[in-house]
């Protein structure tokens, strides 16, 4: 089969479009043939994670396809059944975090950028039946984490204002679609005036400009939750409008990782800071119900085909994307 693989030292210049194995099924897992994936910014990290002398692995987290062959024992599913795939492996229950020995599917395990994929048969569940192929395999990494930050880590209640700084990220427009959905407030803020207005068109109720001061521009209102996927170019003004009693969910350090806490605004403002990561099997079936409910549809920044993954990667390392950036096999 045809795979987007890196090898051997960390960087995008040893990734390669090429011929790759294919894995049968064992007991317990399916073999998908993979439609669409999608690019999420962890495959770009991870190509910086790995060691010097790295295996070939297939990349990718994200992907919808057709079941073409089953292992032994697999009940849940059948030949030629429509799938999305949950890239949490090994996450069944709801919990406060997630249990020793979950993985994320693509890296170290073999992923969805290739034509076919063998995974835990709990891994996978009906594709819903308002998307299309293309919205289906970009959107259950980036939905999972945004539906756990915002509902089993927010707790968010409609009629609460949430506030979403980098809303060109796949994860922050999922949040934006969420939490309207859920009846809440959206604040975004973005380095581009282009993807304000595309969130105001989306439903956001206030869209700001990332380098802006915000405290100024938002006139005293505050915020009860933040949902963070930027990291330290926003923390400190993520802060300066949070309520008091309100909660910081961070997901993601996109532009650095480390920030600064005055302790007596975290105290003085009793707020809470959580992290949070991907979410359980039992997350993503309550999330895969909720966007059906709400008829939710991924925002799709563009399509590559599969031999042009690399594409796809110099895309979102340019951070030029609005929503999701979705890979196309077999095109
Ligand atoms: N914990 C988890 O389970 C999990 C799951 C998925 C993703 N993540 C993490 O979440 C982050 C988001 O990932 P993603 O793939 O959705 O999107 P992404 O490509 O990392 O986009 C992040 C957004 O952050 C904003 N941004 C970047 N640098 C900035 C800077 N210096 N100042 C202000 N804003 C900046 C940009 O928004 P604008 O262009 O609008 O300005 C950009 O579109 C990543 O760090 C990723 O690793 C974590």
């Amino acid at each position: 089969m045809k795979a987007f693989i890196h090898v051997g030292k960390p960087g995008i210049e040893n990734t390669h479009f090429t011929d790759f194995e294919e894995v049968e099924p064992k007991k317990g897992e399916v073999k998908v043939r993979v439609k669409t994936a999608g690019l999420n910014h962890r495959d770009i990290w991870t190509l910086h994670r790995r060691g010097e002398n790295a295996a070939p692995v297939v990349m990718g987290s994200d992907g919808a396809g057709v079941i073409h062959a089953l292992g032994e024992g697999v009940e849940n599913v059948q030949v030629g059944d429509e799938v999305i795939i949950n890239p949490s492996l090994g996450w069944l229950h709801k919990s406060a975090s997630s249990p020793d020995g979950f993985e994320v599917l693509g890296v170290p395990s073999n992923g969805t950028f290739a034509e076919y994929v063998t995974i835990p048969a709990e891994n996978v569940e009906p594709k819903p039946k308002h998307m299309t192929w293309e919205e289906a395999g970009v959107f259950p990494l980036a939905a999972i984490t945004a539906y756990r930050a915002l509902f089993t880590r927010g707790k968010l209640e409609s009629q609460q204002t949430v506030l979403v700084p980098g809303i060109g990220s796949g994860v922050a427009t999922f949040v934006l679609l969420m939490a309207k959905a859920a009846g809440a407030r959206v604040i975004v803020t973005s380095r581009s005036e282009e993807k304000c207005q595309r969130a105001l068109e989306l439903g956001a109720d206030l869209a700001l400009d990332s380098g802006s001061d915000w405290k100024k521009l938002m006139q005293g209102e505050k915020v009860d939750l933040v949902i963070d996927t930027v990291g330290t170019a926003i923390w400190d003004k993520a802060m300066s409008v949070l309520k008091r009693g309100g909660s910081i969910v961070n997901l993601g350090a996109t532009s650095g990782q480390k920030v600064e806490i005055d302790l007596r605004y975290l105290y003085g403002g009793q707020f809470n800071i959580m992290g949070t990561a991907m979410g359980s099997s039992e997350e993503f079936k309550e999330m895969v119900a909720f966007v059906e409910k709400h008829g939710i549809k991924p925002v799709i920044d563009r399509v590559f085909p599969h031999e042009n993954t690399l594409g796809a990667f110099q895309r979102m390392n340019a951070s030029t994307q609005f929503g999701k950036i979705c890979i196309k096999m077999g095109s």
